[in-house]
């Protein structure tokens, strides 16, 4: 593997979600494949699980992390070609990310959508730009449009409860008080479809995903009818793609709670977290054995481990 944006990077998944279990059991299995090496990671947003699994991972592989909360801690980065730069913007990102690439072998980057336009925010220009101008393998920490480390660990989470059996999943829509990007959503979709889940999506009308991602995938708009039978209940927020970025209605009554998963055939709840209780997820779902939400958590580590080690180990890295 040379990059980590998407599900498309990736030769084989089964393979690779193998590799992470086989971490899991062993973590320091592999501990000199860094050896000497920097992963350098930029953070444009705040993180807890991201930001510390993927450090535990690299530890693991004996590579040395350096991290750094961009325009907090360093300069604000200007990414616009030809830019005049007179304004509040101090480095631009064809010297920054180039100097990242001179300090680091691989390189992580965390930058949400901003959910202001959003032909930009679909263009991934932050994320190309700097696999680009800093000419070396690049992860996503999560983009504008996916983040690829959590639906892998999300499959891996999957994989542990499943096994080899073909699960049914139901990712549905969950409100929140605040307008979140689509990308936990859409990667999760792209993810689920090529590990080849029987999948269904449930949100209010007007929530509807990009068909990059949810085409061929049926939507019932009708929650409870949704989850019944489900295996999987992946609950998430995001705000309106079509009417790009918008809250259309809080809908609080979409919160999951036990009385939706006693829907389910014994279903499992997972969501990538931070979450936020009783508004999104109820605590008597949160705190009950239906809940998967911290062990999905912990296996962002072997997720990122397994990722890390593929690109070390690619020709290009030895
Ligand atoms: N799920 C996830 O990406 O968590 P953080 O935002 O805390 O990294």
């Amino acid at each position: 593997m040379k990059r980590f944006f998407s599900v498309h990077d990736c030769a084989d998944i089964h393979a690779l979600i193998d590799k992470a279990l086989i971490y899991k059991k062993h973590p320091f299995a592999d501990d000199d494949a860094g050896k000497r090496k920097t992963l350098g990671l930029v953070f444009f947003n705040s993180s807890l699980r991201t930001r510390l699994s993927t450090q535990k991972a690299a530890h693991n592989l004996g590579l040395n992390t350096m991290i750094i909360n961009a325009g907090t801690e360093s300069w604000k980065m200007e990414f616009e070609d030809g830019s005049i730069m007179g304004g509040t913007t101090v480095e631009h990102i064809k010297e920054g990310a180039a100097v990242l690439g001179e300090y680091c072998d691989i390189i992580g980057v965390r930058s949400f959508a901003e959910l202001q336009n959003r032909e930009k925010d679909y263009s991934e220009e932050i994320f190309h730009k700097i696999e680009h101008y800093s000419q070396r393998p690049t992860i996503s920490l999560e983009s504008a449009t996916r983040h690829p480390l959590q639906s892998l660990t999300d499959m891996i989470t999957i994989r542990e409860i499943m096994g080899e059996k073909k699960p049914r999943i139901v990712l549905t829509w969950a409100p929140h008080p605040k307008a979140l990007p689509q990308a936990v959503a859409n990667s999760f979709l792209e993810w689920s479809k090529v590990y080849g889940a029987d999948i269904t999506i449930t949100h209010p009308e007007g929530y509807e995903l990009s068909d990059e991602f949810a085409a061929d995938i049926p939507i019932e708009y009708n929650q409870e009818k949704a989850l019944e039978g489900a295996d999987i209940v992946y609950a998430k927020n995001w705000s309106a793609y079509h009417e790009y970025g918008a809250v259309i209605k809080s809908d609080r009554e979409w919160i999951i709670n036990a009385e939706k998963m006693s829907l389910t055939h014994n279903g499992a709840l997972l969501h990538c977290l931070p979450t936020r209780r009783n508004y999104e997820l109820a605590d008597n779902v949160l705190d009950s054995p239906s809940s998967y939400v911290i062990r999905q958590a912990s296996n962002r580590v072997w997720a990122a481990q397994a990722v890390l080690s593929d690109i070390l180990h690619s020709q290009d890295m030895r």
